[in-house]
């Protein structure tokens, strides 16, 4: 039996970019590679993962475990009465009167209870596309809507462009239209939430989303068909063409335009000869910054560029922590054109780099970076990642600091998940839930482990319609799909919770769901998955997933399309979307439930009771140190049943832990021995020129051989002594040499580099999603078909 997910059918996807198996890795790369390491005996540590038993603190029983159950379990189970009556008094439909087709919806504003829904329909007519817009609004968290098509003239919007909010909440909305005769789209602009629209013709023809400045929304750039770069520094009223010959376009922080451009009579596909160029001044002065790029990427406050090496045709990454202004070489391998890079994740203090690995091989290695973005240590080896499509399963699991979870490709070609508790020090198994079996996928029916459906599993189209979902006001707590075995298996998964960041799960739900947290985790609310099937079953748990009930939300059946609630998980409003088949057509409905009656009362301290994080031993006075801290949360009980409100804040203690080795990374120049936690100098060092340059051109690098661990904020105990190394003029001169060379165009194959992997909390309700549209406060529901 297929049960097992295997990472082989990605082959037969990939083929597009063959072509890799004759690329060999530098061999200033072959053996071991300087501060690469970043704990003793890393390389081991990741290929543990592979390892099918469980490390011992990890099968431990799980009594020493805080636990914030102060009953038995199901005991709140039969505490709630008469919920069907106070939820019915609070279940609210609306009915659009509307074609099928599909819906986009968008919160507006944080908390002002704003939602556009922008219903599209497009059938293809002779040559042409014969489409039709309405737009709704509602004030009231969906609990109804007005038809305010009549402020877009009836215009047709372009639904792959979405609905452009403004990233600060000032109630700014841009929609894209159609275009109009000879002359660019309209567009339609909104400063008031959407209560008004005022119409503006565009001078150019624009080829994706308009984008807002992040620190000034009157600021919007965008990229025309004919790869014009244009500004409009008034909200939309007028525009200025600030460069021709661009390829792609970026904010980054304090106003700065980061932007790559091509040669005339070349392309944006004649990658490696691309020149990045940078204004902060919105296009007064514009500065070339690096010259023969293959693609760039911005991430936390680095900057990166990969950067076509002298007489090859490889590439490495140069990056820059002052926006462009000075740059040093990563040191991480060089790349041939069939390979890519990817940022995993990041934050102003690091970042996590994907390598793809030479060949077809639909996986790569890991690393992590250093405060500067130049050193890295091997982080992951094997990790899953196709290139193709672009899908990996690296999660930043938002409810707890420190913690990842993503997928390996193991020897025997299965897909395994393994999670990082330690900002990706260590990877392991995700621990067994004690209320599940071992499935058929596993040899020792008693020892296996969870494993996580994710973007993976969805590009596979298993039967998993969302992806695991963390938020950071929910403390501890995880939902997603996955199975218990030996690796991923193929068949339905269920729904599995975690409450304290990964470390242990329950079995929650049978078989796929969608589901949403409400109320910074006081309340869950899932609803079964079952494509092509009327439903009228909305399930909620109070208990993080302990217990739940079932609520029968309407008498008529519909079918479901999406769960929709206000991104950032204080709301107590969730809306169900569906539609519903008449004799003559479908039409949408929306049924928004409210929570707040059914959660009585407000909660007060008794309610609460203190978690420290990460702790999985009390004897031990270390327990709960991650990156030199421990963390206490104020974390509602499990049987409390009242409403963290609005206003709701994480309450959190944070206490420094004393130093040990482990809060340390080698410096560049430095490794450590095996089984060592000591930094020693690289032998072979002297007289051998550098792949990694501290400042470009400075002659002394100053270092103690350690470095503290991005993030880290331990005191006392271990400070590694400081030594001063002089490094001489050992940069390379790679990065001053600004030569043009064109390169031959035997980048045919390339399809992707740099690709920024924004790995936003995707809201709940998504099922057909346009990744560079949807997410964020932006919600895309489904497709209809009609014949
Ligand atoms: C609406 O569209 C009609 C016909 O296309 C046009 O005459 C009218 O001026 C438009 N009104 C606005 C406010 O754009
Ligand atoms: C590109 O070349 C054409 C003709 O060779 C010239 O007319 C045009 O101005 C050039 N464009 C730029 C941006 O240099
Ligand atoms: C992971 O998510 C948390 C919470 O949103 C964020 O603070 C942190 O910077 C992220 N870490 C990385 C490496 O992206
Ligand atoms: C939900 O209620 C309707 C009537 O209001 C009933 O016909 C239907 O069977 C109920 N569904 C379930 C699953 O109980
Ligand atoms: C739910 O919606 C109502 C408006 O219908 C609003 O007053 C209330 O604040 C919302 N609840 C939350 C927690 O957002
Ligand atoms: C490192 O430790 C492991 C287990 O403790 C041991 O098997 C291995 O031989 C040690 N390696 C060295 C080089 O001492």
């Amino acid at each position: 039996m297929a049960l097992v997910l295997r990472g082989v059918l990605l082959l037969a996807l990939c083929s597009l970019t063959a072509h890799g198996s004759d690329f060999q890795l530098g061999s200033k790369y072959s053996g071991q590679p300087a501060g690469f390491d970043r704990r003793p005996n890393a390389g081991a540590r990741a290929a543990s993962v592979a390892r099918r038993s469980l490390p011992a603190w990890l099968a431990a029983s799980p009594q020493h475990r805080i636990t914030r159950r102060s009953t038995e379990q199901g005991d709140s189970c039969n505490s709630m009465q008469g919920y069907e009556a106070k939820l019915e008094g609070n279940t609210h439909r609306y009915l659009f009167k509307d074609l099928s087709g599909s819906v986009s919806l968008a919160w507006v504003g944080d908390g002002s209870g704003v939602i556009l829904a922008l219903t599209t329909f497009q059938v293809p007519f002779f040559m042409l596309k014969i489409g039709q817009s309405r737009l709704y609004r509602s004030e009231d968290y969906g609990k109804s809507f007005e038809d305010v098509t009549d402020l877009i003239n009836s215009t047709f919007i372009r639904s792959e462009f979405g609905i452009a909010i403004s990233p600060d909440n000032s109630g700014k909305v841009i929609l894209t239209g159609e275009l109009s005769g000879d002359r660019g789209p309209k567009i339609f602009l909104s400063k008031d939430f959407g209560e008004n629209f005022s119409p503006k013709t565009l001078p150019f023809e624009p080829n994706s989303q308009i984008t807002y400045n992040p620190e000034n929304s009157n600021v919007l750039v965008a990229l025309s068909n004919s790869n014009e770069l244009w500004l409009s520094e008034d909200f939309g009223t007028s525009w200025k063409m600030l460069y021709s010959l661009v390829c792609l376009v970026k904010w980054g922080k304090n106003n700065a335009i980061f932007f790559s451009v091509y040669y005339n009579e070349s392309s944006c596909s004649d990658r490696g000869t691309l020149v990045l160029m940078k204004t902060t001044d919105y296009g007064k002065t514009i500065k070339t910054i690096r010259k023969k790029i293959y693609s760039f990427g911005l991430g936390g406050r680095f900057l990166f560029a990969s950067v076509m090496k002298d007489k090859s045709t490889l590439r490495a990454i140069h990056v820059s922590i002052d926006q462009g202004e000075t740059w040093n070489i990563a040191q991480l391998p060089a790349v041939g054109h069939e390979q890519f890079y990817s940022i995993l994740s990041a934050n102003d203090e690091m970042v996590f780099m994907h390598v793809d690995e030479p060949g077809d091989t639909g996986f790569g290695t890991v690393y992590a970076s250093d405060d500067r973005g130049t050193v890295y240590s091997k982080s992951l080896e094997r990790h899953l990642y196709t290139s193709t499509g672009g899908d990996t399963d690296f999660t930043n699991v938002t409810s707890l600091r420190g913690v990842f979870i993503t997928s390996i490709l193991a020897q025997d070609n299965s897909v395994q998940s393994v999670v990082s508790f330690d900002q990706g020090g260590e990877w392991v198994p995700l621990r067994k839930p004690v209320d599940s079996k071992c499935d058929s996928t596993s040899m020792d029916p008693d020892k296996c482990s969870l494993h996580i459906h994710a973007a993976y599993s969805i590009a596979m189209k298993l039967n998993v319609p969302v992806l695991p979902l963390t938020e950071p006001n929910a403390v501890g707590l995880i939902i997603a799909h996955g199975s218990v075995g030996d690796s991923v298996s193929v068949m339905n998964p269920d729904v599995y919770v975690s409450d304290d960041g990964g470390y242990s799960w329950i079995k929650a739900l049978e078989g796929p769901h969608h589901y949403a947290i409400l109320d910074s985790g006081g309340l869950l609310v899932a609803v079964e998955h079952k494509p092509n099937q009327p439903i009228d079953i909305v399930k909620f748990s109070t208990d993080e997933g302990q217990c739940w009930r079932q609520y029968n939300f309407t008498s008529v059946p519909i079918f479901f399309t999406g769960l929709a609630s206000e991104p950032g998980a204080l709301s107590m409003n969730v809306s169900i979307w569906g539609y519903r088949d008449s004799l003559l057509s479908q039409y949408w409905i929306s049924i928004t439930i409210d929570f707040k009656e059914l959660l009585t009362r407000d909660c007060g301290d008794e309610d609460y009771v203190q978690w420290l994080a990460h702790s999985d031993d009390l004897s031990d006075p270390t327990n709960g140190c991650m990156l030199g801290y421990k963390e206490k949360f104020q974390r509602l009980k499990k049987d409390s049943v009242c409403f963290n409100g609005r206003d709701y804040k994480v309450i959190n203690q944070p206490t420094p832990c004393t130093c040990t080795f482990d809060d340390f990374m080698c410096d560049f120049g430095y490794y450590r021995q095996e089984n060592s936690s000591q930094c020693i100098e690289q032998p072979d060092l002297e007289g051998k020129d550098l792949e990694f340059c501290l400042h470009g051109n400075e002659e002394q690098l100053v270092t103690s051989g350690y470095r503290k661990i991005p993030g880290d904020k331990c005191e006392g105990g271990k400070t590694p002594t400081r030594k001063v190394v002089p490094l001489r003029q050992k940069c390379v001169s790679d990065l001053l040499d600004t030569q043009e060379t064109v390169s031959s165009s035997k980048s045919v194959f390339i399809v992707i580099v740099v690709i920024i992997v924004l790995l936003m909390s995707i809201v709940a309700g998504v099922l057909f999603v346009k990744k560079y549209v949807c997410g964020g406060r932006l919600v895309c529901l489904f497709l209809i078909q009609t014949e």
